[in-house]
């Protein structure tokens, strides 16, 4: 089966086509894929203007439609579904990739289907050769949400804990910024800590030892405050590359280290061996790297997907979809987007 994915939710415009017969194949089952990021587009305005995004995707949408069928040399009639981001996000950003696809889909007289964009993020680890099978825990970290997840099959999450202010990624977003660091700021601060010591600043962790919550606003005061009180942090003419790569390095050490804590923890609560972890931030090679060696220490192990497939795509939603639809799962012609939507409402397999 051939699914076209679409992702608009935020501010990339993603599309895929997955093709069930491809799965082991070394490109993930994907017969080609591509984005289209608006950073630029709304890095004047300092955060995503919904309706700035809402009209880029309009614009991007039927181009890069016709880019990827090319890349993937097929015409438009050998696609089988089409599976688009029904929410969470931008309402309106939702509706032009669900208006786009479901038309689309109305017009070949192929099944359409809606996809929970935080399910797309948990499930792309699945792509490919060797899954991690079911039941597992799943650490969903992106800009927007900060999740820990018992799943036991497709739609079957039981939430074991969440972040009660801002989000993970959100959090090294903001730090970013305030060492001076563009926007996406996970990989700006991932690249500065590279010649920093992780150890050079102490950093609070969070709610460490209550429950599987997070909570991430407290860290980023505490940047701040010492950002404030570290000559040579600025960007300025007196800063000091090896203060600024100092701060960048604890203050992944101090996210990551709260983040595998939980997972620990998580992982015992459940009674589980597997951690698949998800969403932008579980692109961090330290992230990566820390649960490898601490989840060894407990015969646990962790699963990710390529860094591709962490941040937001159109593969992830095409994959989703493909899940759902083979189980006989579709849309009716009506289009509805949820711009909140708790995964523990999603209908099991
Ligand atoms: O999943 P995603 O692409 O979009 C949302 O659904 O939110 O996640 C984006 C987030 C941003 O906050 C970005 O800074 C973070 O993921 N991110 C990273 C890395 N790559 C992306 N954070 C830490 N390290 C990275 N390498
Ligand atoms: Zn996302």
């Amino acid at each position: 089966m051939k699914v076209l994915g679409l992702e608009t939710s935020c501010d990339e415009t993603g599309l895929a086509i997955f093709d069930s017969e491809q799965i082991n194949s070394s490109n993930h089952g994907l017969l080609g894929q591509v984005l289209y990021s608006q950073i630029e587009l709304h890095a004047l305005y300092g955060g995503v203007v919904p309706e700035l995004a809402s009209r880029d995707h309009i614009r991007k949408l039927v181009p890069l439609f016709h880019e990827l069928l090319e890349q993937c040399n097929i015409s438009k009639d050998e696609i089988d579904a089409i599976a688009y981001t029904k929410g969470p996000g931008l309402i309106g950003a939702l509706m032009t990739g669900a208006l786009f696809g479901r038309s689309l889909a109305y017009g070949l007289d192929i099944p359409a289907i809606g996809i929970h964009h935080m399910e797309g993020h948990l499930l792309a680890p699945l792509m490919g050769v060797n899954p991690p099978a079911f039941p597992f825990v799943s650490l969903l970290v992106s800009g927007g949400h900060t999740l820990l997840i018992a799943a036991r099959g497709v739609g079957k999450y039981e939430i074991l804990g969440e972040s009660i202010d801002d989000a993970a990624g959100e959090c090294f977003d903001k730090a970013a910024k305030m060492l001076g660091l563009a926007y996406p700021g996970g990989p700006n601060i991932a690249k500065l800590a590279e010649t920093g010591d992780a150890d050079a600043y102490s950093l609070p962790r969070p709610m460490l030892h209550r429950g599987l919550d997070f909570s991430f606003s407290g860290m980023k005061t505490a940047v701040h405050n010492l950002i404030k009180d570290t000559p040579g942090s600025g960007v300025g003419s007196a800063s000091d590359p090896q203060v600024r790569a100092d701060i960048a390095a604890s203050f992944q050490h101090a996210v990551v280290d709260t983040l595998v804590k939980k997972c620990v923890k998580a992982l015992k609560q459940a009674d589980m061996s597997r951690l698949v972890i998800a969403g932008g931030v579980s692109a961090n090679s330290h992230l990566r790297t820390t649960l490898e060696t601490e989840l060894a220490k407990i015969n646990a192990t962790v699963h990710y997907a390529p860094p591709a497939l962490c941040t937001d795509n159109g593969a992830m939603i095409a994959y989703a979809g493909y899940q759902r639809l083979q189980a006989g799962q579709a849309d009716d012609l009506a289009v509805s987007c949820v711009p909140r939507w708790p995964m523990t409402e999603l209908p099991a397999l």
